[in-house]
């Protein structure tokens, strides 16, 4: 699937981020896409294993490592409990059996001629593992809620391409990422998915990119699900917008051409924005264009 969104990303011209835990390896990404995608890595309690994998990244050709550092610990994602996702059990495996039935097109595309599911940057670090719950057991273990900019500063000196913190949710630490040395910034509440009633990325983003945004590239997401989006985040301070779901259901719903056709849409879109808003360049889209009466 990433191989896939990774193509289309590239052929629409915007970088694809592929994450710690993503089912393909960076190799494979940057193989099907003909260029390396950006890496996404979150702070391990095991560092051997944290420099392992920016090696990795950086010897299949990485330069930007995408640093998550607003998950010390998973959130409690009810919902992912609710449609068997996240529990065991047997209800939950029932839920997850009908599910799996109800699918056939998956059950044979995906569960019969695909590869068997693993996360494909953490096979090294999980040898022996043998299904998913291998891996995320692992994964679960290696969270580590001590993390501090002292981290950070550390992390900086382990990686020598473009470093962007994701997760930045206000001034104060968006300084504090300037001062580390921090490329750029992505604004973000990891999609208002970790922690109920954290605040929008839309409200924080206007303060955060007035305080650091000449000095580092603000990027942002969370919520953004047409050009009209990107165009409205970028007046509110943004160089330019992530996404997590939309490119996720594109592909669910139609594999890599489905992402093609989001992506091609919402340059339409942005472009249609900017026409009818009376701006000619992206560079020119600011505040003016947003009623903030
Ligand atoms: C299914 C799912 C998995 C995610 N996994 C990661 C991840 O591994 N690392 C990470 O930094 N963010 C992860 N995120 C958060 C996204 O990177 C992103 O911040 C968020 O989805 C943006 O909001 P949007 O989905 O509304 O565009 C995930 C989000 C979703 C929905």
């Amino acid at each position: 699937g990433e191989a896939q969104a990774g193509r289309a990303a590239h052929a629409a011209g915007v970088p694809f981020t592929l994450s710690t835990v993503g089912i393909c390896p960076i190799s494979e990404v940057a193989a099907a896409a003909g260029t390396p995608p950006w890496f996404q890595l979150y702070m391990l309690r095991d560092r051997g294993a944290v420099r392992a994998l920016l090696d990795g990244a950086w010897a299949a050709g990485c330069r930007t490592l995408v640093f998550t550092v607003d998950l010390p610990l998973p959130g409690m994602r009810l919902r992912d409990i609710r449609h068997g996702m996240a529990a065991s059990g047997a209800r939950p495996a029932l839920i997850r059996a009908a599910q799996v039935l109800a699918r056939p097109g998956w059950v044979q595309d995906v569960a019969l001629r695909g590869q068997p599911l693993r996360f494909g940057n953490l096979t090294a670090q999980v040898p022996g593992a043998r299904d998913l719950g291998a891996f995320k057991a692992w994964v679960d273990a290696q969270f580590d809620p001590s993390v501090t900019w002292q981290d950070i500063d550390w992390l900086r000196g382990q990686w020598q391409g473009r470093l962007l913190l994701k997760g930045i949710l206000d001034v104060q630490d968006a300084q504090a990422a300037v001062q580390v040395g921090a490329d750029g910034i992505v604004v973000s509440n990891h999609g208002g998915r970790q922690l109920d009633s954290v605040a929008s990325t839309a409200a924080k983003l206007p303060a955060i990119a007035q305080a650091v945004g000449a000095q580092t590239e603000v990027l942002v997401d969370g919520g953004v699900r047409s050009g009209v989006d990107v165009f409205k985040a970028l007046a509110l301070g943004a160089r330019g917008v992530l996404i997590g779901r939309p490119w996720v259901w594109a592909l669910a719903a139609q594999g890599e051409a489905g992402v093609r056709t989001l992506l091609a849409q919402w340059q339409r879109e942005l472009l249609l924005a900017m026409t009818l808003a009376g701006v000619t360049r992206v560079a020119d889209i600011g505040p003016q264009h947003l009623d903030t009466d």
